[in-house]
């Protein structure tokens, strides 16, 4: 049985989909199946970050709108084989039967040994869907004071809605910013999210750069490579130190 993972932030634009395609990538390399689902209706990104634009003839709605089987809408990355999506749909009117939905990942988390729902921003339906999908949320924030206060907000609001356990992902850390007190230092994003950290990915034009190209970024040896693959050793359960570029 595998395990259904939501990646959430409350604000947009900290990360979300370019953690779960890089975790995504980084879980596979290891040889573990993976499906990645763009739970984000009507903005969906997910494809492009996977280098696999254009290549779904159906999406998430058709699965839970009976318009298709499963199999049809998932697609397969071209260099890894274990690795499967499932599109968002472009229909930013539709509303999602969130027992639909998570039927949909129970079903599965029994075919792959990871499902990750990138959510959308906000706290609204797409959020919500996620969370009673999930069996482990990751909050995305960055160091920025509104990225942190939201993101404190989302843990909270997950905390009244059900007692799926969450983690925290600071991304686009500046370290040198963070020592000269210019933004949230690790210690304070903590304490005001209040959530056990999962990792720390440093603020990268690499990861710009390899999300325009499609480059499977944790292939490579950088610093955000290893911060990726690190994050994904976490989530198996293994005690992995802090990257190289926060401890140096
Ligand atoms: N560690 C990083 N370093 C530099 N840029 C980053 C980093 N992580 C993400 N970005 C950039 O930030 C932008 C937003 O990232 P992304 O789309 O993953 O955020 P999101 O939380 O999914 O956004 P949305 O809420 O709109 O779905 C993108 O241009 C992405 O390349
Ligand atoms: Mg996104």
């Amino acid at each position: 049985m595998g395990t259904v993972i939501s990646i959430v932030s409350g604000k947009g634009g900290v990360g979300k989909t370019t953690l779960c395609a890089n975790l995504a990538f980084a879980l596979a390399l290891e040889g573990h199946s993976v499906i990645a689902l763009d739970g984000d209706m009507g903005l969906k990104n997910l494809d492009i970050l996977l280098g696999l634009e254009s290549k779904a003839s159906f999406d998430l709605l058709d699965i839970l709108e009976e318009r298709c089987p499963i199999g049809q809408a998932v697609v397969v990355h071209d260099a890894l084989p274990n690795l499967h999506m499932i599109s968002g749909s472009e229909d930013y009117t539709a509303s999602v039967d969130k027992r639909a939905m998570r039927r949909l990942c129970r079903w599965l988390a029994d075919h792959y040994e990871y499902v990750l729902i990138d959510a959308p921003a906000g706290v609204g339906e797409g959020f919500r869907n996620a969370v009673f999908s999930a069996q482990r949320c990751i909050v995305v924030s960055t160091p920025d004071l509104t990225s942190v206060r939201d993101a404190g907000r989302t843990a909270s609001i997950i905390a009244g809605m059900c007692s799926v356990p969450c983690e925290l992902v600071i991304n686009k850390v500046r370290k040198q910013m963070m020592k000269k007190g210019y933004m949230r230092n690790v210690d304070q994003v903590m304490d005001s999210v209040s959530l056990p950290l999962l990792g720390l990915v440093p603020h990268d034009d690499e990861v710009v750069i390899s999300s325009n190209r499609g480059i499977i970024l944790p292939q490579t040896k950088s610093n955000t490579a290893t911060a990726f693959k690190n994050i994904a050793r976490r989530l198996q359960g293994e005690d992995v130190q802090l990257a190289g570029f926060w401890r140096k």
